[in-house]
C-alpha cells in the first residue's frame, strides 16, 4: 500500500472511530423562523434545483470524500446508489492515487455505474501547482474521464497540508494556477475548501477568475486538523499530534462563510454549503442564508461503510427533514429559500 492510499484509509477510518468535530457546530446558531400559518402543502413543495447547469432532485449533494485503496470503491458505490435514487449530486475524494496507481481507478469510476446527475472531479491544489499548467490540463481531462464528471473542483486543504508530518504546504502560485485552469479547462472549475472555510477576502479574489461556483467546506464539522491530531498520535509523533490539537478549531464558521462568499461575489456564483451539515434542518438553514445547495460529508460517512441501504435511509431521512424545515417556514420553492428571514446568534 502506498503512503497516499494507507493516509486516505487512515483518514477515513479516524473519521469513524474517534470525534473529529469541532468543538462547536455553528448551524446551531442559525434559527429560521417558524412559520404558523404556511399556507403550502408539505408534499407540493418543489425540490427541483439547477446546479451547474444541470437538474438535481434535492438542493444536496454528497461531498468528496474517498477513493484511492480498495475498501472505497463500495464506500463511493454505496454513495453513487444514493445519489442516483434521489438525483442529487456525489463528488469523489481525491483523485490523485488513480493518476499514480492506474488500478486504483475503479475505486473512483464505480461511480459510473450509477445514473447520476451531477458529479464533481477532485484534487488538492497544492497538486496543481506542482504539476504546472500543461501537466494539470491533462491530468484534470483524466479525473474528469475517469468518474464522467460535469465539474472539477480544487480542494485547499492547507490546514491539514500545514498541521500533517508529510504535509505539501504549497500555496505559492496557487491562484494563478486555479485562474489559468478554470480559463482553459472545458469543464467548470469550483474551488472547495474542506472544513476550514471562506473568507469574504479569498472570496472576492476567486470572483474575478472564471471558476463557476464555490464549495465553502466550512469550519464546525469534520476538522482535518482533528483527524491529523489523532494520525500523529498513532505513530507517536508528539509535534505533530500537538499542533493538530493547536489547530482543531480552525477556520471560517460554515454559516459565516456562506454569507461571506455570497457578499464578496455579490451572489453570482453557486455556493455550496459544506461542513457540519447533520440533517436537512441544517441544511435548510444553508439555503436560508443564500447557499444553492448543501452538502455532506462526515454524516454519510458511517452509513456508507456499512451498507447501500443504510446509505438511501440516511440521505432519504435528509430529504425528508430538508422538506419538512420548507414547509414550517412555509416555502414552496427551493429558489424562495433565501428571501426568508433567520434568526443569527453567530
Ligand atoms: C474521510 C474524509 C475524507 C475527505 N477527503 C476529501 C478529499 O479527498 N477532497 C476534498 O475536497 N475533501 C475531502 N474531505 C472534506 C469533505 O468534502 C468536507 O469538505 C468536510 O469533511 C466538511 O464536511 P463535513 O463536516 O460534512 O464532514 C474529506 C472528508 C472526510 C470526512
Amino acid at each position: 500500500m502506498s503512503k497516499t492510499e494507507s493516509r486516505k484509509d487512515e483518514h477515513v477510518k479516524i473519521s469513524l472511530e474517534k470525534d473529529v468535530a469541532a468543538v462547536h457546530n455553528y448551524w446551531d446558531d442559525v434559527k429560521l423562523i417558524h412559520n404558523a400559518l404556511p399556507e403550502i402543502n408539505k408534499d407540493e413543495i418543489d425540490f427541483s434545483t439547477k446546479l451547474f447547469g444541470k437538474k438535481i432532485g434535492a438542493p444536496l449533494i454528497i461531498a468528496g470524500m474517498t477513493g484511492g485503496y480498495e475498501k472505497a470503491k463500495k464506500i463511493n458505490e454505496n454513495l453513487a446508489a444514493a445519489a442516483e435514487k434521489y438525483q442529487i449530486g456525489m463528488g469523489v475524494g481525491s483523485q490523485r492515487a488513480a493518476l499514480e496507481k492506474p488500478e486504483l481507478k475503479e475505486t473512483y469510476s464505480i461511480v459510473k455505474d450509477y445514473d447520476i446527475p451531477l458529479r464533481f472531479a477532485n484534487i488538492g491544489a497544492s497538486q496543481i501547482v506542482l504539476w504546472g499548467h500543461k501537466q494539470t490540463l491533462e491530468n484534470a481531462q483524466k479525473m474528469i474521464d475517469m468518474i464522467d464528471a460535469n465539474v472539477f473542483a480544487v480542494c485547499l486543504n492547507f490546514l491539514q497540508e500545514a498541521v500533517q508530518s508529510e504535509g505539501e504546504a504549497h500555496a505559492k502560485g496557487c491562484f494563478d494556477a486555479i485562474k489559468k485552469l478554470a480559463e482553459d479547462l472545458d469543464t467548470p472549475v469550483i474551488v472547495k475548501e474542506s472544513g476550514a472555510g471562506i473568507s469574504f477576502d479569498v472570496a472576492e479574489r476567486l470572483s474575478k477568475t472564471k471558476i463557476a461556483g464555490i464549495d465553502v467546506g466550512g469550519h464546525g464539522g469534520t476538522s482535518f486538523s482533528a483527524i491529523e491530531h489523532f494520525r500523529s498520535g498513532m505513530i507517536n509523533d508528539k509535534l505533530h499530534e500537538r499542533g493538530g490539537k493547536t489547530f482543531w478549531n480552525w477556520g471560517v464558521a460554515t454559516p459565516t462563510s456562506v454569507m461571506e462568499v455570497g457578499e464578496a461575489t455579490e451572489w453570482k456564483l453557486p455556493i455550496i454549503a459544506t461542513g457540519g451539515i447533520r440533517n436537512g434542518l441544517d441544511a435548510a438553514k444553508a439555503l436560508a442564508l443564500g447557499a444553492s445547495c448543501a452538502g455532506v460529508a462526515h454524516t454519510l460517512l458511517e452509513p456508507a461503510t456499512k451498507s447501500m441501504d443504510a446509505t438511501i435511509s440516511e440521505v432519504d431521512a435528509i430529504i425528508k427533514e430538508i422538506r419538512a424545515s420548507m414547509f414550517l417556514v412555509g416555502v414552496d420553492k427551493v429558489s424562495k429559500m433565501s428571501d426568508i428571514g433567520v434568526d443569527l446568534w453567530i
